[in-house]
């Protein structure tokens, strides 16, 4: 994950350099703006090298989350490991909800739901998978970095960014029933537990998922 973050930033980086370059150099193959090219791209893979120059483009400041293997307890602060099931859910140690994988890659219900909702909901401002954009941060870093609470709140409630919105899903239950399914599946991604695209086996859905399900949706 580290790499595909670091490759937005190379491309961005490029991107802007190259730009810069046509505006102060009127010959681009000039050995000049060669140069200046190469040093750009050279320095770009650092994030506080680019995003600086990226502001104005209003593009997104990417931090990338180091995990280290074997890791379970992520910067947010929540463990990743799965205790038990509630409402159909894998939760961890602290009602949290997580998700759970099994060594034939087959991956809990909700988890996959997940992936089918965020696709359907958030994509089009974050990016595919999680991986964000120009618009908004990719989802698959924020959620190792943020207490699971204070996502739900962003959620619920939405933002108001420099020259961007992230509106409020509270009130939208194809949204608000799934959302814990939303965040375990960028849990999932984000921890490089299951790759980019959609899952290729799925664990049936369970019976108190379901009944949770109806219940939220006829709230
Ligand atoms: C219309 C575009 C748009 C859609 C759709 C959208 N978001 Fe956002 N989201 C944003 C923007 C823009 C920001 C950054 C706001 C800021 O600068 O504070 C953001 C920020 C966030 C953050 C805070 C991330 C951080 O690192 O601080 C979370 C969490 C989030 N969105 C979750 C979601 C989820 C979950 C969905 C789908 C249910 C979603 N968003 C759909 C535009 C969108």
């Amino acid at each position: 994950m580290k790499a595909t973050t670091s490759l937005t930033a190379l491309i961005l980086g490029a991107a802007l350099a190259s730009m810069a370059t046509a505006q102060t150099q009127p010959a681009a193959d000039s050995p000049a703006a060669q140069a200046g090219a190469g040093a750009a791209a050279a320095v770009s893979g650092s994030t506080e090298a680019a995003a600086p120059a990226a502001e104005g483009e209003g593009a997104v400041e990417e931090e990338p989350v180091e995990v280290a293997e074997g890791q379970t307890v992520m910067p947010s602060g929540h463990d990743i490991t799965a205790v038990e099931m509630t409402d159909g859910r894998w939760r961890n140690d602290e009602g949290i909800p997580t998700f759970k994988v099994e060594e034939d890659g087959t991956v809990d219900f909700a988890t996959f739901n997940g992936f089918r909702r965020y696709h359907a909901e958030c994509h089009v401002c974050h990016g595919p998978d999680g991986e964000g954009s120009t618009y908004a941060p990719a989802l698959k870093n924020s959620v190792l970095r943020m207490d699971y609470y204070d996502f739900m709140q962003v959620v619920a409630s939405g933002r108001q960014g420099t020259n961007s919105v992230m509106p409020a899903f509270g009130t939208n239950k194809n949204v608000w029933c799934y959302i814990d399914d939303i965040y375990t599946y960028l849990v999932a991604h984000g921890t490089d537990t299951i790759g980019r695209g959609r899952p290729a086996k799925r664990a049936d859905k369970p019976e108190d998922y379901t009944a949770q399900e109806d219940a939220c949706m006829s709230m």
